[in-house]
């Protein structure tokens, strides 16, 4: 089984190149399935319904969020009524939505997501590592494929996610810091494993910010309203292939295409 997990989305560039290169990717990889975070794809901050609608027509089957999704009022309807979004696993319990879920790609097989949000320079949720033993309990008999998105600001967060998850999911895939790291691998248990993804969205900003808004705020730490870039736009994310009996990954490439 072959999953696309699309790193977040931003803005309209975002949305702009998605519907240019989507389709082709998913021919090109023989994508069976495929994931995208959603967290800034409204404007930079959040999601509303339009948006997930075209994202979901996209042929995107599932989008997970993080820090962002709470930024529109349109999420807490949105988490509640749209099975196909997903918020942090580790929010308090009353919040809207839900973290795990388990689906089926297209040829019917199973599929499981979670969603975990880090801590370490973030909100101070629930603990990321038990809350993911628990939703692996909570889904586990019914899907031996399991991705996990960790949304987190801390490298160090997530390598320690990755192992401590290994053997027990398919997938440990980092969001949340908009740049690409060049550290996937297969961990020892047959996890798929990478710090970062990256960002589908504006190439020259500061990790989708337009770069002068920036700039301006780390020189005069004044706070003024940030606004997502415009121009030449990219899609990063991974293809990751896993074993669907078994749930162990076999493969994990990383995908950056640049387009206008
Ligand atoms: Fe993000
Ligand atoms: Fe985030």
């Amino acid at each position: 089984m072959k999953i696309l997990f699309i790193g977040d989305i931003v803005g309209k560039v975002g949305r702009r190149v998605l519907s240019g290169v989507l389709h082709k990717v998913i021919d090109q990889y023989k994508v069976d399935f495929c994931i995208a975070n959603c967290e800034n794809a409204a404007g930079g901050f959040g999601i509303n319904v339009d948006i997930a609608r075209t994202l979901l027509d996209f042929d995107i089957n599932i989008l997970t969020s993080g820090n962002h999704i709470w930024n529109k009022k349109e999420a807490l309807e949105l988490l509640t009524k749209e099975k196909r979004i997903l918020r942090p696993a580790n929010y308090p319990e009353e919040v809207p939505g839900r973290g795990s879920m388990v689906t089926e790609t297209a040829s019917g097989d199973k599929i499981g997501i979670i969603n975990l949000s880090g801590r370490v320079f973030m909100d101070s949720l629930d603990c990321p590592f038990k809350v993911a033993v628990r939703e692996i309990e909570n889904i586990g008999a019914e899907s031996k494929v399991i991705v996990v998105d960790m949304h987190a600001e801390a490298t160090s967060e997530k390598v320690a996610m990755g192992w401590y998850l290994d053997g027990r999911v398919s997938a440990v895939i980092g969001t949340h810091t908009h740049v690409q790291t060049a550290d996937e691998k297969i961990l020892p248990g047959g996890t798929a494993y990478i710090t970062d993804i990256g960002m589908t969205g504006p190439s020259d900003s500061v990790i989708g910010i337009k770069k002068e808004l920036a700039i301006q705020r780390f020189l005069t730490r004044i706070p003024k309203k940030f606004e997502t870039a415009k121009g030449i736009g990219q899609l990063n994310g991974v293809i990751v292939e896993i074993a669907k009996d078994s749930g162990v990954a076999k493969g994990i490439e990383r995908i950056q295409i640049g387009y206008e």
